[in-house]
């Protein structure tokens, strides 16, 4: 089997980010058919639909990044029920110019974390919408809603293994995935 290139996004910028921790728990749980590695998105300045037919570099190296993947794993907190703003500008950064999206078709799947209660519920499916816009076929099952995400860790270290059986089960799913819609 080919090995997929997968970005892996996260949606907070901060250092200790709890998205960015499971994100490399995932890493470490990767079959070998999946290759992740992390796109940054910090450094995108805010869209303007001004600069299109003068775009800054930042965005033009973004967008050339994005391509040079088989897919995408986003992974979200959520801010005001929502997704970061930080993530929502990248999504919107990569889209243009229209028609030439670099998002397009590539298979994504969604997780959020947070240490509320909810999971980062609402922010995961504000997500999804988006990214049905932007016809990037999207993981349904298993949804990944990774609530109370403070007690789970020890640093960067997952200490609870029905976390980590079940961040197996959706890696492994989401490998299959991006193989069904690959090619
Ligand atoms: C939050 N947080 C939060 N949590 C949540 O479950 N639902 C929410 O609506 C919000 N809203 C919110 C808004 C803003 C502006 C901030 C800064 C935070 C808390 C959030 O889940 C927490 O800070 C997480 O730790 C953020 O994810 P990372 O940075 O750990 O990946």
């Amino acid at each position: 089997m080919a090995t997929r290139k997968i970005a892996v996004i996260v949606g907070s910028l901060r250092k200790e980010s709890f998205n960015r921790k499971v994100c490399k728990t995932l890493m470490l749980l990767a079959p070998p058919t999946l290759e992740l590695e992390f796109v940054e998105i910090g450094q995108l300045s805010l869209y303007n639909q001004d600069e299109d037919d003068n775009p800054p570099a930042n965005y033009v190296e973004f967008r050339n990044k994005i391509k040079e993947f088989d897919g995408v794993l986003f992974a979200t907190p959520e801010y005001n029920r929502s997704v970061p703003g930080a993530l929502k500008n990248a999504l919107d950064v990569g889209s243009r110019p229209y028609g030439a999206s670099a998002w397009n078709g590539l298979p994504c799947a969604v997780i959020s974390v947070s240490p509320g209660a909810s999971g980062g519920f609402g922010a995961n499916h504000h997500l999804r919408q988006s990214l049905v816009f932007l016809n990037m076929p999207c993981l349904a099952q298993p949804e990944v809603y990774i609530g109370g995400v403070a007690k789970l860790y020890d640093g960067d270290t997952l200490t609870n293994d029905d976390t980590r059986a079940f961040l197996q089960q959706f890696i492994d799913t989401f490998a299959s995935w991006v193989e069904r819609i690959a090619d």
